[in-house]
């Protein structure tokens, strides 16, 4: 099975009617590297907190590493825009801040 697998993944905000995404089915291999490129609005963050847990799907299912994804994931580092990041670290010790903050 792919690292990342979403199926049939749909995510309506508890606060609107509207699905801010529909129906993804989208896998990450192991050793992958994907740009999810597009518009604001096109739902890129919202994929992100569903694969790190910190949202839960309307509908369809999220796995990472062979597991179903029904909390945060602590293997799963996000780094945000420019104002969220700490410029005296490099990219990837940014993109590894949460790995050192949060614990085992
Ligand atoms: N907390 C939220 N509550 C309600 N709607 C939201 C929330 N966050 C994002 N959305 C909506 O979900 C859709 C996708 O947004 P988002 O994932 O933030 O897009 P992107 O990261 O590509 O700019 C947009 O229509 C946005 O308005
Ligand atoms: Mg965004």
């Amino acid at each position: 099975m792919s690292f990342v697998k979403f199926e049939n993944v749909s995510l309506a905000y508890s606060n609107s009617k509207q699905l801010a995404i529909k129906d993804i089915n989208f896998s990450i291999n192991e050793n992958e590297l994907v740009a999810l490129v597009g518009p604001s609005g096109y739902g890129k963050s919202t994929f992100m907190k569903l694969t790190s847990g910190l949202l839960s799907p309307s509908e369809g299912y999220v796995f990472v590493n062979k597991r179903e994804v029904v909390g945060p994931q602590k293997c799963v580092g996000m780094a945000f825009q420019a104002s969220n990041l700490l410029p005296w670290r490099t990219t990837l010790q940014n993109v590894m801040l949460p790995m050192e903050i949060v614990e085992p």
